[in-house]
């Protein structure tokens, strides 16, 4: 299995996504976001690009039936019900409703990979059974989009990809990496166990710290909670059922 990592949403080219499997990471938070609204029983996460759409999508939805969530700069965007903190889609709130999500990054980077033929959200709380499903479902290439922070690169996607690689070479599957792949998997290997002493020092981990958001941090960071798969079918990210 060929896999390519790819630094930033921003780098995202047709080329690399077209006709393959991509897994879409934004860990610090937009697709842990994703993955704990369908954990607690949301029928659907909408990722749009601007504020506009979400608008337009929410009412093609049914605006009763749906949450507006989402963030700039990390703080919730005015008139929306929810920011982009995981903790907020209690199964209180979003069992049964759509969840309309529009991030700075994280769904900007599912929609640069829109190309692909098939797009799944990836964090750390269900990285192993991403890295299975990839494994099971697909011998074709595979690229994985870190969505990077306000452009830029960063170290909590990176780290994740490296997980996801790890997990498939310790199930023996043979990989063949891009120069990025081979780091992440080397910097996940190195550092188990120990993931917060690599991040503390990154941009976007402290500056969630520093906006008072410890405990999601704390919360994204947690490994396989669960093994949910969330697929990108009909412009709406939903649980595989496959
Ligand atoms: C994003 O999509 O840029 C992030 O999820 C930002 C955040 O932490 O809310």
């Amino acid at each position: 299995m060929r896999i390519d990592v790819i630094a930033t949403a921003g780098e995202v080219q047709d080329s690399l996504v077209q006709g393959r499997l991509t897994i879409v990471i934004d860990v610090l938070r937009a697709t842990s976001t994703i993955v704990t609204a369908l954990l607690n029983g949301c029928k659907g996460v909408a990722p749009v690009y601007d504020i506009e759409k979400a608008w337009e999508k929410a009412n093609q939805l049914g605006t009763e039936l749906c949450l507006m969530g989402g963030e700039r700069n990390a703080v919730m965007i005015e008139g929306f019900q929810h920011g982009n903190s995981p903790l907020e889609y209690t199964r209180e709130r979003v069992d049964n409703k759509y969840v309309i999500l529009t991030t700075t990054n994280g769904t900007k980077a599912i929609h640069h990979s829109k190309e692909a033929s098939h797009i799944v959200a990836a964090s750390f709380l269900n990285g192993q059974a991403v890295a299975e499903y990839a494994h099971k479902k697909y011998f074709g290439d595979v690229a994985v989009v870190c969505a990077g922070t306000e452009g830029k690169f960063s170290l909590d996607d990176f780290l994740c990809a490296g997980k996801l690689i790890h997990t498939l070479i310790n199930n023996s599957v043979d990989v063949t990496l891009n120069d990025l792949g081979i780091a992440a998997e080397n910097l996940y290997k190195n550092n188990r166990g120990n993931l917060h002493d690599v991040l503390k020092k990154s941009f976007h981990y402290a500056r969630l710290y520093s906006l008072g958001f410890q405990k999601d941090v704390e919360y994204c960071m947690q490994e396989d909670i669960c093994s949910i798969v969330p697929v990108y079918t009909d412009e709406l990210i939903v649980v595989n059922n496959e």
